[in-house]
Formats: structure tokens, C-alpha cells, sequence
């Protein structure tokens, strides 16, 4: 028998964007960015060799796409903005083309009664800040919190919740350990002093925001995949702790308990992998948690343990450790090939509620890649129903950890209008709207409509 899932009044219904991938340059004196620079260097590292120049447009179509986000029922949508754009070299003079960019953007939203979630960083940064040495550089770390402090002062007092990084584990991985961001090194000892860089960088930013007592909170969104063993034995049990401890703990804790896991220190001493640092910057990052926690939600890892000890020759990685595990008849999205593990969400949110103070929280970012989408174009409309199954899914375990505790605020979908992704380019649509790339129109498709009605009933059926 269908049930009707209601969620709690002034629940946020939204979608997570991001600049580099939706702006498009625009004419504003933007500076380049990590990922300008990389796709001028090396193109066909790029899906169909395309990069960031157009994206989504919304530099040009932003009333247009705002719109929109009415029309399919937002009442609070995340964006970033582009630090290349507000301070072209990093730190120096800010660029008021920007300013004016963004004040549109946020008043708009605002006059549409859709709360402004504002990002910090979303993995673009002006191209000589990572050429000054990135997350491992002092020098850019003081820089960012500069930026940011700029943001709140200019953007503060209309912006609700603020967001210091996007996911910060993604360039870690893709830039230092796994090749698939610039700047393309492969080195565990240099991503942990990234990995440290990131969380300094984000706990002073935190310290410099409590200091203006701006009425909005502040938070970061973080990646959680929960560690499945493949079985309850001790050495799958282990793997799974292994995996946990550095693609989820490595950031959740000092985030929100401010402090690193003593067993993931000991280890990383143990090889010899330890970054540096000092005793003022962990007091740092033990005095300023967050206040709030976005959780980007797409897969889980299943794991196993490792057969073979790793070959002590070969790069220090964390698959030392663990082995991947395909279990057998999980569900895959057949358009992307990522799992699709609904109760992932739940024990998600059951964990934070547990072991990390109840938080407050909110799914910053789920959603459904798929590849050619206009296959499912009926009547000039995308009849995306798999997406409208996997956000019911999705929901009905947010819902379920909800009522037992919970302290889950929203629901944010990735994303709103199709967009460019990164070395993916346009190969998987995520949105909400569909975006013709040859005229650059946006269409509504039917989990748009769906997504209006989940915000009007305030719930769904299923
Ligand atoms: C998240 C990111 O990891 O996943 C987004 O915050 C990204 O920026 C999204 O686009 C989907 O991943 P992909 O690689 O399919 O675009």
C-alpha cells in the first residue's frame, strides 16, 4: 500500500551547483582557474575534448535559470562562487564586475524566496594559487581566508548558510594520489599535506567567520561513503575501519570533533606519511568545528580484505590496506555505473547522529548521472522517472532516520540545470532542467515537475 512520507515544515527542498561548472566564463576579467589552465595545456584529458568555457551559462542565463528553481519548487539552492572570478590573482585587487555578479545572483534568489547556500571553494582555485603550491602552501591558505573573508563581508548579510569547501577529499585523491585532477601527482606523503592544508585552511576560515557574528552558519560538505565489509569476519571488519578512517574520517573528525582519528596519526607515522604541522594549527582546528554539516551522498565503497600484502615498492596508497569488493547483485545505475545503495543515506545520518554530536545536518548533493539522456525525451519533454524513483528512494530513508533523531534539514539534489563535469564534461546529465547545448535552452523535466509537488505537499507517496 502506497504510504505518504511528510517531512518536518520549512524542510529545504533545493540543488547544489557549482561556478566552474555552470557560470561559464563570462566577460568579467574572471582570472584562470586550475581547470582553465589544465584544459589549455592538455585537452584531450577532457570528455570530447571539451572544457569549462560555457558550462551551463549561467553567468548570462542566471534570471532565466532562477526562474526556474521557482518553477520546481526551491525554497534554498547551493551555489559557489569562483575565487578566480572575485580576486583574479588570488589575493590582490577585487574584481567589482564580481561583485555586481554575484549581489544579482544573490538578490535574485532572495526575491524568489530561495534561501542562498554559498560555497567557498568547489575544486576551482586561480591557477597561480596552485602554482604557489595549492593546499601545501602557507602563502595560500592565508590567501583563501582572505577570499573568504571578503565574501562575508560583501555577500554576509543575505547569505544563510555558508559552506568553507566542497568535498575536499576529491582533489586530494584527484590531484595528488589518482590522476584525475590537476595537478596530476601522485604522492600520498603530499596529499596529506593537502589533506592538512585543506582542514587549516578550513578552521581558520571558520575562526574568521565566528569573529563577525554574521547571523548565517557556517559549515563544510563533505563526501560520506560508507565502508561495507564483505563480511563480519575480523579481517573484512578491519578493511572496512582501514577505508572509513581515510576517505571519511580523515575529515569528518577534525571537522566536527576537532581532532584527527589518534588511530589514522598512527598509522600515517607508522609509514612515514605524516604531514607537517605545528601545535597552534591543531588547536586551531580543535576550536573551530562546524556548526553545520552538508552531506554529498552518491555511493557506497564495499571492501574486502586485502589479499596480497601491497608491494612495498609501489606508491604508498590507501588500497594498501583494503581490496574493492563487488557484491554480488548489488543494483547499478545502468546510464552511469555507480551504485545505487538508498539505505546508504540512512546510516549515514544514524552514524553523524551517533558519533558526531547529532549535527546539524542536510544532503547537500545525491543524485543520478545519465548518460545520452535525450533517449528518454517524450512530447519535446525528458521523461526522467528512474530520477524521480531515485530521489524517492533516497528520501524514504532520510525520512526513516528523521524520525528516529536525526537532525537532518534538507534535501539538496546535484543539480539543477545540466551541466559541464569536470574531466566527464556533458557525457551525464544530473539536472533537474535540461539543457539544450546547441541553443542553450533549458527545458523542465518531469523530476523538475515532481520536485515542484515534493516541495508543494511538503513529502511524496510511494
Ligand atoms: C560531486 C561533485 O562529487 O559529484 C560535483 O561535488 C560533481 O562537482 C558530482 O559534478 C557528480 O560527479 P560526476 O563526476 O558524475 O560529475
Amino acid at each position: 500500500m502506497a504510504k505518504f512520507y511528510r517531512f518536518p515544515k520549512d524542510f529545504w527542498w533545493g540543488s547544489a551547483t557549482s561556478a566552474e561548472q555552470t557560470e561559464g566564463k563570462g566577460n568579467t576579467g574572471k582570472g584562470v582557474t586550475n581547470w582553465e589552465h589544465w584544459y589549455a595545456i592538455e585537452p584531450n584529458r577532457f570528455f570530447n575534448g571539451v572544457g569549462p568555457e560555457i558550462t551551463s551559462d549561467f553567468f548570462n542565463q542566471y534570471k532565466e535559470d532562477i526562474r526556474l528553481l521557482k518553477e520546481t519548487g526551491h525554497n534554498s539552492f547551493r551555489m559557489s562562487i569562483s575565487w578566480s572570478r572575485l580576486i583574479p590573482d588570488g589575493f590582490g585587487e577585487v574584481n567589482e564586475a564580481a561583485v555586481e555578479f554575484y549581489n544579482n545572483v544573490i538578490n535574485e534568489l532572495i526575491q524568489n524566496n530561495i534561501k542562498p547556500f554559498v560555497g567557498l571553494f568547489h575544486f576551482d582555485m586561480p591557477y597561480i594559487m596552485q602554482e604557489r603550491g595549492g593546499w601545501e602552501s602557507r602563502e595560500v591558505i592565508d590567501a583563501y581566508v582572505h577570499y573568504a573573508k571578503v565574501c562575508f563581508e560583501l555577500f554576509g548579510d543575505r547569505v544563510a548558510n555558508w559552506f568553507t569547501f566542497n568535498e575536499p577529499i576529491v582533489p586530494v585523491e584527484g590531484g595528488y594520489l589518482y590522476d584525475f585532477h590537476y595537478p596530476n601527482i601522485v604522492d600520498f606523503k603530499r596529499a596529506a599535506q593537502v589533506a592538512f592544508g585543506t582542514v587549516l585552511a578550513h578552521a581558520k576560515t571558520v575562526k574568521a567567520f565566528k569573529r563577525l557574528n554574521l547571523q548565517s552558519k557556517i559549515g563544510i560538505v563533505l563526501n560520506l561513503t560508507p565502508s561495507y565489509p564483505r563480511g563480519n569476519n575480523e579481517h573484512d571488519l578491519k578493511a572496512a575501519n582501514y577505508a572509513d578512517l581515510f576517505f571519511n574520517r580523515s575529515f569528518l573528525d577534525p571537522c566536527v570533533k576537532g581532532a584527527y582519528p589518534q588511530e589514522l596519526i598512527e598509522l600515517l607515522k607508522e609509514y612515514d606519511q605524516l604531514p607537517v604541522y605545528t601545535e597552534e594549527d591543531l588547536q586551531i582546528i580543535k576550536e573551530n568545528t562546524v556548526q553545520l554539516l552538508g552531506v554529498n551522498y552518491y555511493q557506497p565503497r564495499r571492501v574486502k580484505a586485502k589479499m596480497y600484502k601491497a608491494n612495498e615498492e609501489s606508491p604508498f596508497l590507501p588500497e594498501w590496506f583494503f581490496d574493492p569488493y563487488e557484491m554480488p547483485g548489488r543494483k547499478i545505475n545502468p546510464h552511469r555505473g555507480w551504485e545505487i545503495y538508498e539505505k546508504g543515506i540512512y546510516d549515514i545520518l544514524i552514524n553523524l547522529r551517533d558519533n558526531y554530536r547529532n549535527i546539524e545536518c542536510f544532503i547537500s548533493e545525491n543524485g543520478m548521472g545519465v548518460e545520452n539522456e535525450q533517449r528518454f525525451i517524450e512530447n519535446g519533454q525528458v521523461n526522467d522517472h528512474y530520477r524521480i524513483q531515485f530521489i524517492k528512494g533516497h528520501l524514504k530513508y532520510v525520512h526513516q532516520a528523521l524520525k528516529e533523531g536525526s537532525n537532518v534539514k534538507g534535501y539538496h539534489l546535484w543539480t539543477a540545470m545540466d551541466n559541464w563535469s569536470w574531466m566527464n564534461g556533458y557525457k551525464n546529465r544530473y539536472g533537474l532542467i535540461r539543457v539544450d547545448l546547441d541553443s542553450m535552452e533549458r527545458s523542465i523535466k518531469k523530476s523538475g515537475e515532481f520536485f515542484q509537488e515534493l516541495n508543494d505537499n511538503n513529502g511524496f507517496e510511494m
